[in-house]
């Protein structure tokens, strides 16, 4: 009943000009809006894990419960020309702050899109990215139409939404951090842990991400270690290369899958600004996999050492394996957008720094000027033969920075389905032009 007084008042009003979005939704359907003040609305703004949304203030904070409601308000907003963000359940900054994702804005197709934005999980060597198991979307286009997109249905727009997503949900694993105290011997030894994990392990049930962390005035210089199992029986000696490094502190055992998710809950530190930003190299050879990770790693620490007086710094960095059976993985699944092909392994390098809100531009630049060093380093060693050549380098969905080109670092003929879709599906420019981010 509800939903429906709401798409009549919504049809009967077509076609006037409401100058304000905000009042037309409230005074004419039922859809939940809340304004700054309201319980609502002050609840979905502390939410933000990063400072830098909360900062964004809209007029008002809408919440639709259905793809109809969806769909209403977007051709409530059509016609008019607000600016408007869409926050998902994503976990980017740049998403919720408007810098919305490929998963939304390729195809540009909106909101059904943004549930969108997982890429790699724990389970990618063995089921792809996230996405890849997904069956079929129900998509908002920006006319308001309610469409199906799948393998039968509209199948380019489902290629274009396949870029990351995250729901699987399962039993019991084998899980845990551990926790290192940094010293360059303990940097050497896990880097090349990682890179030894990304080529040899062959155990898709396996996943490790190594990341390290520094917060200010070196206070805290440290390794945590996420390492998963998807089992409660561990093959022997599958870890022991992490485990031999010698950790401070051990949390390994049989878990949920869910305590698992919340392990990594905690490197959220309220009420801060978050930049994240990304990339995405080669694997070295064992031969010059020390050289290669020494030299990123001694660029991040100088880098993450000038913030460290920047109050409430926590700077962070993590290395993910991206082995040649993920792309394997998510081709067998159907094509994507990223459409990475399983001739190399590679490695995905995320960087966070997270501050109390004030140097959001000084940071930017840091975090710039981080990101853009090993870029470089990359294409000096592809340059020179210590990295192998001709590697497609797609920058990850989801830790993507916004002042980074996502769509140029994918290949030209997924860039050019992109911009075809979103051509096609969003021909106003609704989505491209009225909300941030990158453009395909
Ligand atoms: C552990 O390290 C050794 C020596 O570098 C290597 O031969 C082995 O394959 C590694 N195991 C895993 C699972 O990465
Ligand atoms: C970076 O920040 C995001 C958001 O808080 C978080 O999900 C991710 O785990 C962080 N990564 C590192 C390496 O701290
Ligand atoms: C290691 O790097 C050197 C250049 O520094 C290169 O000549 C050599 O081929 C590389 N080795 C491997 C196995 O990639
Ligand atoms: C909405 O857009 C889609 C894709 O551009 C189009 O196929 C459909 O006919 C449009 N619907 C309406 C009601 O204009």
């Amino acid at each position: 009943m509800l939903l429906l007084s709401a798409i009549v008042a919504v049809t009967a009003f077509e076609g006037l000009t409401y100058a304000d979005t905000c009042s037309f939704v409230e005074d004419l359907t039922s859809i939940e809006v809340a304004r700054p003040l309201q319980l609502a609305y002050v609840t979905e703004q502390n939410e933000y894990w990063s400072e830098s949304c909360t900062l964004l203030k809209p007029s008002c904070i809408i919440f639709p419960s259905s793809a109809q409601e969806v769909a209403a308000v977007v051709k409530i907003l059509r016609d008019t020309d607000e600016d408007f963000a869409v926050k998902s359940g994503g976990h980017n900054p740049n998403l919720y702050c408007g810098w919305t994702f490929v998963g939304g804005r390729i195809g540009n197709t909106g909101i059904g899109g943004l549930i969108l934005g997982g890429g790699l999980s724990y389970m990618s060597t063995q089921y792809g990215w996230s996405a890849s198991s997904v069956i079929e979307h129900e998509v908002v286009l920006s006319n308001g139409t309610i469409v199906a997109a799948s393998a039968d249905e509209n199948p380019d727009l489902f290629t274009a939404l396949k870029g990351g997503g995250n729901n699987f949900g399962i039993g019991d694993v084998y899980g845990g951090n551990l926790l290192f105290l940094r010293s360059e011997e303990t940097d050497e030894k896990l880097l090349k842990a990682v890179r030894d994990f990304t080529e040899y392990n062959e155990d898709d049930k396996a996943a490790v991400i190594v990341t390290a962390e520094r917060i200010n005035l070196n206070l805290l210089d440290s390794w945590i270690l996420f390492l998963f199992y998807d089992g409660t029986e561990v093959p022997e000696g599958i870890f022991k290369n992490f485990t031999d490094v010698g950790p401070v502190l051990n949390t390994l055992r049989v878990r949920s899958y869910s305590s698992m998710m919340k392990l990594s809950n905690w490197v959220v530190v309220e009420a801060s600004t978050v930049h994240m930003a990304t990339e995405t190299i080669p694997l070295p050879s064992a031969e010059n996999g020390t050289e290669v990770f020494n030299s990123i790693h001694v660029h991040w620490r100088a880098m993450s050492r000038t913030t460290l007086a920047v109050p409430g710094i926590v700077a962070s960095t993590a290395y993910q394996p991206f082995p040649r059976r993920i792309a394997e993985a998510a081709r067998a699944r159907g094509d994507d957008l990223i459409a990475a092909d399983p001739d190399v392994d590679r490695l995905i390098i995320e960087m966070n720094y997270s501050f109390l809100p004030g140097p959001f531009e000084e940071m930017a630049d840091t975090m710039e000027e981080t990101y853009t060093g090993v870029r470089e380093r990359v294409l000096a060693w592809q340059e020179d033969g210590t990295l192998p050549s001709h590697v497609y380098l797609p920058l990850s969905i989801n830790y993507g920075f916004y002042r980074q080109d996502y769509f140029a670092r994918l290949k030209p003929e997924s860039a050019a389905l992109a911009r075809d879709v979103s051509a096609r599906y969003d021909p106003e420019g609704l989505f491209r032009d009225r909300t941030g981010g990158w453009k395909p």
